[in-house]
C-alpha cells in the first residue's frame, strides 16, 4: 500500500475506498497486507484521469470493468476503453466549451444576478425544471465523484 499510495499520489484512505467501490483490487499477504499487482498504477492513473474529466464513479468503474479481472491489462484492452470513451469524452469537450462560451451569461442557477437572468430565467422559471444550473449541460451538473482522492 505504501508503495502504491507513493508512486500514485493517492492517499492509502483512497485507495482503500476505490477497493471498496471494486475499482482496484488487493491480494492479502500471510499477515493480512493488502498487496497489488503493478498495474494498479494505470488504474490509478486511469481513475484520476476520468474524474478529472468529470467522469462519475459509476463511469469510471462501468470503464474499468471492461477490463479483464485475472490477468494484467494489455495494450488491446486499453484500446477498447479508449474507444467506447471516445463519445464520452467528446460530450465532456462539448459541454466544457459550452461552459467556456457561456459563463458570462446567465446559467440558470438561481441567482437573477446578471442582467441576463431576467430574459433566460425571469423569476427563477427555471427551478421548474429542478436543481442546479438549469442552463448549463447536463455533463456540468453531474454530482462529483469523492474528493478523497489524494492526502
Ligand atoms: S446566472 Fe444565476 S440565475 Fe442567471
Amino acid at each position: 500500500m505504501g508503495e502504491v499510495s507513493r508512486r500514485s499520489g493517492f492517499a492509502a484512505s483512497a485507495i482503500r475506498y476505490y477497493e471498496a467501490e471494486g475499482l482496484v483490487e488487493a491480494h492479502r499477504s500471510a499477515g493480512g497486507q493488502r498487496q497489488f499487482e503493478r498495474s494498479v498504477l494505470r488504474r490509478l492513473a486511469f481513475i484520476r484521469a476520468a474524474s478529472n474529466v468529470g467522469l462519475s464513479i459509476d463511469e469510471i468503474r462501468g470503464e474499468l470493468a471492461r477490463l479483464p479481472g485475472n490477468r494484467t491489462p494489455t495494450k488491446a484492452d486499453w484500446q477498447r476503453i479508449s474507444r467506447h470513451w471516445r463519445r464520452r469524452l467528446d460530450e465532456q469537450i462539448a459541454a466544457l466549451e459550452r461552459l467556456k462560451g457561456g459563463l458570462d451569461g446567465c446559467i440558470g442557477c438561481g441567482c437573477l444576478s446578471l442582467r441576463s437572468c431576467a430574459f433566460s430565467n425571469p423569476d427563477d422559471v427555471q427551478a421548474e425544471r429542478g436543481t442546479g444550473a438549469r442552463l448549463l449541460p447536463d455533463t456540468l451538473r453531474r454530482p462529483h465523484p469523492t474528493r478523497r482522492t489524494s492526502g
